[in-house]
């Protein structure tokens, strides 16, 4: 038996005000981007912002349905719409913001693992890792680069690879 640990890295930051201007303006889209949200059943609203080379932005939201599994999240909503339409234009960062009534937020919140897995099908597929911003209304900032720190085993499967 051999025993592991994995060490994984990001910055912790007090509030978006700490962040470079280019990142405190891609939060100002997350934020924007939570208009879309279509909520009902759990009354809290994320959007997701991606910043392409480009300099286009591309918003999310997370989409609920009455038939709860049918809904997506607004990470992979935005980052689907990137892999269908704007896939030559690689993704540098996205930044994540959700906010609620129902109840105080007081970190940040991390993406799912479904979406981090999707997250790093399109980090491989544009060859570059992308910067991920997470961060909530007057709350902490987290920033890494690259999903694998946030998912280290995620799921890769050379054989699979075309
Ligand atoms: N949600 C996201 O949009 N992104 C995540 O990473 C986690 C959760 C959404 C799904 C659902 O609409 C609501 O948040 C509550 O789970």
């Amino acid at each position: 038996m051999t025993e592991h640990e994995i060490k994984i890295s990001f910055k912790a930051y007090n509030n978006i005000g700490e962040l470079s201007a280019s990142e405190q303006q891609l939060c100002a889209e997350a934020a924007k981007a939570q208009q879309g949200s279509h909520s009902p059943y759990s009354k809290f609203r994320v959007g997701a912002a991606l910043r392409l080379q480009s300099g286009k932005i591309l918003y999310g939201s997370n989409q609920e349905n009455v038939a709860y599994p049918s809904g997506l999240c607004a990470e992979r909503v935005a980052f689907f719409n990137w892999g269908a339409n704007h896939s030559d234009d690689p993704i540098e960062a996205v930044a994540v913001t959700a906010s609620t009534d129902e109840f105080e937020l007081t970190h940040p919140v991390a993406s799912c693992g479904a979406c981090l897995q999707v997250m790093a099908e399109y980090e491989k597929k544009q060859n570059k890792t992308i910067e991920i911003i997470l961060f909530c209304n007057n709350g902490p900032v987290w920033i890494m680069n690259g999903v694998e720190s946030f998912l280290p085993f995620l799921f890769f499967e050379k054989g699979l690879e075309k």
